[in-house]
């Protein structure tokens, strides 16, 4: 069993597309153990996305993920962190697989629907950035 965290970002949000993003999960058996719909600061989206500061798209990136709320989720499954990876398909949306939510929803690289960990070591980071223990159920 392993988890992992995903983000519904503010384009996301927008676009109404919360219940399709969890029924993807949903109807491929991933559970969601966690989850919350917050706005982010612009220093905890730095924090966030502390791995990417000194990449040139940091500011704009830490922009649009203040620029609305955003859903936040721990799933739950075997192999999850690679399953949602799947489901969500190429940080480019150009470069997603026919069927995945960035395929059919994000417009922009940046504007890119959803975030998931990429593995196991930011799992536990992202998890812990937004939920404490409490928070988290065994599903
Ligand atoms: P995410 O999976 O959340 O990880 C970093 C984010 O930076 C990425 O999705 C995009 O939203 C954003 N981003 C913007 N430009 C780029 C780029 N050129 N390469 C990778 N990620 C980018």
């Amino acid at each position: 069993m392993e988890r992992t965290l995903s983000i519904i970002k503010p384009d996301g949000v927008q676009k109404n597309v919360i219940g399709e993003v969890v029924k993807r999960f949903e109807t491929e058996g991933i559970k969601i153990a966690a989850m919350k719909m917050i706005q982010l600061s612009k220093i905890q989206a730095q924090g966030f996305y502390e791995v990417h500061k000194e990449r040139p798209f940091f500011d704009s990136l830490t922009d649009f993920m203040t620029s609305g709320p955003i859903v936040v989720m721990v799933l739950e499954g075997d192999d999850v962190i690679a399953r949602n990876r799947k489901l969500m398909g190429a940080t480019n949306f150009k470069d997603a697989e026919e069927g995945t939510i960035r395929k059919d929803y994000a417009t922009d690289i940046e504007k890119n629907v959803v975030h998931g960990s990429d593995a196991p070591e930011t799992a536990a980071f992202e998890i812990a950035y937004f939920f404490n223990g409490l928070e988290i159920q065994n599903r």
